[in-house]
């Protein structure tokens, strides 16, 4: 590939338009809607039942008529696809089943053209077990250097078959597979905290370290507007890569500092990563994704020489309750303004039960749900939830789909079952496929319009009910979701007191509901089950429910949100 690609047109001017509001002067990421695309599950162009580049490409009118600021792809990167594209082979090639570099380079202009933004993902913790350093470490055998680019330690035990710490991998089993020499015999052990199609990274290796420095400036001559960071947490290992120490490793994660997670050494690769963002024009962004214990720990990634924003899983994991909603958007806004970063807000990722299931559930089942629950009860929650998302301070993360009010779908037959974790744990977890189902877009009969044949393949199968919820179906139905969407978004730009800010000003409200000014704008939320009766805060803008306005009163429905000019 040898095209000069290095005069990527920059987003057009109709788009910076809205940088004139606020705080997003200071850099459009502060308060940018960011819409998360599943490229295996968007758009199949070509008819095989996979999503891909080109799909995507053709769809980007769909994202720019809904009102996002940004597109987030996951990855479409060579890859043996062991965990859906989380295993790269070849960080600047493109998969030939999402198609070419050549459709990337379209892909990117045409997004630029519409005013759209796009953010790549970057999978630095690991690569696939396919990809050229892994192959020739195994090939070359235990004197190979490049062996040290990945973690590969001798077994313990007399003939070294027992792995050589006790860490487990996230997906399940040891965090550690053992090797065969190029002669038969058994060899070196190397670790992966995932899947084990997925051997960590040594960076302590410079040459790691390089070689990333250059994949982020192909991506960025590429003209990409930033990286979302898998794993962004796990990079650098406690030295010695000491023992954990017994305990329920998996109820540990996210709870406290392990010595494969958070640990502080991460920081200087992100101050270097940051150092080559600030080289191009136009504002490149870094966002984490990194699960650490703490709120407050997450903020060290977007210190003001680090990254730029970090996912916010303490809301993505809170339970819609007024009193725990209001303590951990306090809890965020408190944490993100001494390093001045701008919160972040997710209800949905492609790792998660959708949050119409979510809330469709008994509260406290986590995120790989498996019951459908009261399906009606979840969407209205759904809907409340993402307009008090969208009216919070700071960037906001949109899932593909959940514009549609999509479920997770959670009877998939264990038969097309993909997701890595779901083998490795016999069914226990790694119901991630269930939120990854290709999305609706019109007619009658599966696909819905995701591939190019009505009665074409798609790689997971849809449910029957999704005909009524595509976008073909919302479009124009007030009543829909996908409108409730286009409504907030358009809203949510032409308000200036929304976006980015750094605080909320709380209103005194009855229990079990919420109601918060931003300026001349004001939040009302019910997460009761009962209508709630309060003085009403101004003219009615948008309600993801029937706000009743008597008088001077409001009745908030219930599991609504309102949002009001005053
Ligand atoms: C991140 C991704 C997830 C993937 C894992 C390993 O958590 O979001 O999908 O399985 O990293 O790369
Ligand atoms: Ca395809």
């Amino acid at each position: 590939m040898t095209q000069n690609l290095a005069d990527t047109s920059r987003p057009a001017a109709d788009a910076t338009a809205h940088e004139a509001g606020t705080g997003a002067s200071r850099g459009w990421w502060r308060d940018a809607v960011i819409y998360q695309v599943y490229p295996r599950s968007f758009a199949d162009s070509n008819g095989d039942g996979m999503g891909d580049l080109p799909g995507i490409r053709s769809r980007l009118p769909y994202l720019r008529d809904l009102g996002v600021d940004a597109v987030w792809l996951s990855p479409f990167y060579a890859s043996p696809q062991a965990d859906a594209g989380y295993d790269v082979a070849d960080y600047r090639a493109v998969d030939p089943m999402f198609g070419t570099l050549l459709d990337a380079d379209g892909l990117i202009r045409d997004a630029h053209a519409l005013g759209l933004r796009i953010i790549v993902d970057l999978v630095p913790n690991h690569s696939s077990d396919q990809h050229e350093w892994f192959q020739r470490a195994l090939r070359e055998g235990p004197a190979s250097p490049l062996r040290d680019r990945y973690h590969f330690r001798p077994g313990k035990g007399e003939n070294g078959e027992l792995p050589p710490n006790d860490w487990e991998s996230i997906f399940g089993g040891p965090a550690w597979t053992r090797t065969a020499n190029p002669d038969g015999t058994l060899g070196d052990w190397y670790l992966h905290l995932f899947a084990p199609e997925q051997p960590d990274f040594n960076w302590e290796n410079p040459a790691v370290a390089d070689e990333f420095r250059s994949i982020l400036r192909f991506w960025l001559d590429m003209g990409v507007d930033g990286f979302r960071i898998d794993v962004a947490h796990g990079l650098v290992k406690a030295p010695g890569l000491p023992d954990l120490g017994g305990g329920d490793q998996l109820k540990l994660l996210g709870n406290d500092v392990m010595p494969f997670f958070d640990q502080d050494g991460v920081h200087e690769i992100y101050r270097s990563w940051r150092r080559i963002l600030d080289e191009y024009p136009g504002q490149r962004i870094g966002v984490a994704e990194a699960w650490t214990p703490t709120v407050q720990r997450t903020a060290n990634y977007v210190r003001p020489d680090e990254l730029h924003q970090a996912f916010n899983f303490q809301y993505l994991g809170t339970s819609w309750d007024a009193a725990e909603l209001r303590g951990v958007i306090d809890l965020s806004l408190d944490s993100m303004r001494p390093v001045d970063a701008p919160t972040t807000w997710v209800l949905s990722n492609h790792d998660v039960t959708r949050h119409a299931t979510r809330f469709a559930n008994e509260p406290g089942l986590g995120t790989q749900i498996r019951t459908p629950g009261d399906r009606a009860l979840g969407l209205r929650r759904a809907r409340a939830a993402t307009l008090l998302m969208l009216a919070l301070p700071g960037s906001a993360y949109v899932y593909q789909g959940e514009e549609l009010g999509l479920p997770d779908v959670t009877d998939l037959p264990d038969e097309v079952r993909q997701d890595p974790s779901f083998f490795r744990q016999a069914g226990q977890d790694g119901y991630r496929d269930g939120c990854r189902v290709p999305i609706p877009w019109s007619g009658t009969e599966a696909p819905y319009g995701f591939g190019p044949v009505a009665g074409g393949p798609s790689w997971l199968p849809q449910p029957a009910e999704w005909a009524q919820l595509s976008v073909e179906a919302q479009t124009g139905d007030p009543t829909s979701t996908l409108e409730l969407y286009r409504s907030a978004l358009a809203v949510r730009r032409a308000q200036a007191d929304l976006g980015a800010g750094t605080g909320v000003e709380w209103l005194d409200s009855p229990e079990g509901t919420l109601v918060f000014r931003r300026g001349s704008f004001v939040c009302t939320v019910n997460t009761t089950a009962e209508p709630v009766r309060i003085p009403a805060p101004g003219r009615l803008l948008l309600s993801s429910a029937d706000a009743v306005v008597d008088g001077g009163e409001t009745v908030l429905a219930p599991d609504s949100t309102d949002w009001w000019a005053v």
